[in-house]
């Protein structure tokens, strides 16, 4: 056992835990000057998770600690405070707007009246059995002039805000923490994963002109778009790696642990770009014997679904009202983006230009290549957004409401087990 200590204050370290359908990430890092230093990667497969919903807290929390305990003993420091992602259908986003009336002559805008504009937002959402992840201000409107990003030290009459609200169901809420405290751990906050995940892969100048990022993971394709510096949208399509390797051990007759090493190998989402004669060997399901199988036709199975997985997509984001405004296009990430010819279906079908997104090097130090993969998108956001949140509380233009502020603590099992002091 090794004596292990907590960091100085003067640079706290994080924890940030991703948890996935398919495996649990954890980082733990700091701020290093102007980069972010990992100090330590973990990554467990995911149990009792489905479709970014817990389904089973005991399996969850086996899952989290396994994660947690390999980054520790990478980094050897223990976190100062855990930031943990949420997604599944268990997460709702609304687009609220408030007016709030200053006198009738017009005044100067003070922090209150912002607070009380945005508090007054919620106003219009029934908030029974849910928990409010994020407010995100999208933008400030002074008596007419709209597109506002900081209204404070402004003249006007009528103060008006347009907000993004994200929630959690209740239960959804309880089983995360419970999972946590399960596994040794206290999570000082929820982040909603598409807004991490865009932390780490959209450039400020995309965001600004408008995207959609489209996260695909193992479970769902979590939709977020952005105009205008803010986020406009969110929502979740019930799709993502492991359908596609589903429908290929049903459709070449083998076990879904070979069907995931076809899907990863030979695995391609155009199946036009392959020749009619290319064939792979394939186990059958009794593992005995080899079978034949045009490469064609497994890349076929996927794009079926892929394409559907777009289909999807594209009437969500239609139905958003926003589709006119994505000048940047879209950019798809999570491990599913690693697909080859994905982001040309994604981009034939959703008609806008597609690119895959990793987590930026140039902004971490440490352990970096291993994380500049789409797969640690969500973990490597949910860092940054903690590394900003603490520094700067993230100012006004993404205020993130706090669940609990307990201050969180690393619990008595870890200090336990790696005999903190
Ligand atoms: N090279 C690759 N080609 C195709 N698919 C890949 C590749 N690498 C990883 N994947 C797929 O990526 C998926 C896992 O992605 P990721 O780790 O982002 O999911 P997750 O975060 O655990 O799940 P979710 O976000 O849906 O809850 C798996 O289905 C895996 O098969
Ligand atoms: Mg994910």
């Amino acid at each position: 056992m090794k004596n292990w200590r907590y960091s100085n204050s003067y640079s706290p370290v994080l924890g940030a835990v991703d948890i996935g359908t398919s495996k649990v990430c954890t980082l733990i890092g700091r701020k290093k000057n102007n980069t972010i230093e990992v100090l330590g990667v973990g990554l467990s497969s995911a149990r009792g998770i489905r479709r970014g919903k817990i389904i089973d807290i005991n399996k969850a929390a086996g899952a989290v600690r396994e994660s947690f305990s390999l980054a520790l003993e990478i980094a050897h420091v223990m976190p100062d405070l855990i930031y943990a992602g949420v997604a599944g259908d268990g997460v709702s986003s609304f687009n609220l707007e408030n007016e709030v009336f200053l006198n009738k002559g017009g005044r100067e805008i003070n922090s209150r009246d912002v607070d009380k504009a945005l508090e007054g937002s919620k106003a219009e959402v029934n908030l029974e059995g849910k928990k409010i992840l994020h407010l995100l201000p999208q933008e400030y409107i002074v008596d007419d002039q709209a597109g506002i990003a900081d209204p404070v030290g402004m003249i006007g009459s009528r103060l008006r805000v347009k907000t993004h609200l994200i929630t959690i169901e209740d239960s959804q809420f309880h089983n995360f923490s419970k999972s946590f405290q399960q596994a040794g751990l206290e999570v000082h906050r929820l982040i909603f994963q598409p807004l991490a995940s865009a932390l780490a892969v959209l450039h400020p100048m995309e965001e600004e002109m408008g995207i959609a990022l489209i996260d695909i993971g193992g479970g769902t394709a979590d939709i977020a778009i952005f105009y205008g510096g803010s986020i406009r949208y969110s929502g979740v399509v019930p799709l993502g790696g492991e359908n596609i390797t589903s429908d290929l051990a049903v459709g070449l007759r083998t076990s879904r642990d070979e069907a995931e090493r076809i899907k990863l190998h030979h695995g391609c989402a155009f199946s036009r770009h392959i020749p009619d004669d290319e064939v792979i060997e394939v186990k059958d399901l009794g593992l005995s014997s080899l079978q034949t199988v045009k490469r064609k036709y497994a890349c076929e199975i996927i794009e079926a679904r892929v394409k559907e997985l777009f289909l999807l997509s594209r009437r969500m984001i239609k139905s958003s009202g926003f589709y006119p405004f994505l000048r940047g296009g879209a950019v798809l990430t999570g491990g599913s983006a690693l697909l080859e010819g994905i982001a040309e279906l994604g981009s034939s079908i959703l008609e806008l230009p597609v690119r895959v997104g990793s987590p930026e090097s140039k902004d971490h130090v440490g352990m970096i290549q291993t994380v500049s993969h789409p797969m640690f998108s969500t973990a490597c956001g949910l860092l940054q957004f903690g590394l900003e949140d603490i520094t700067e509380r993230r100012g006004k233009k993404s205020l993130v409401l706090e669940l609990e502020d307990r201050g969180s603590k690393i619990i008595d099992w870890f200090k336990d087990f790696f005999m903190l002091e």
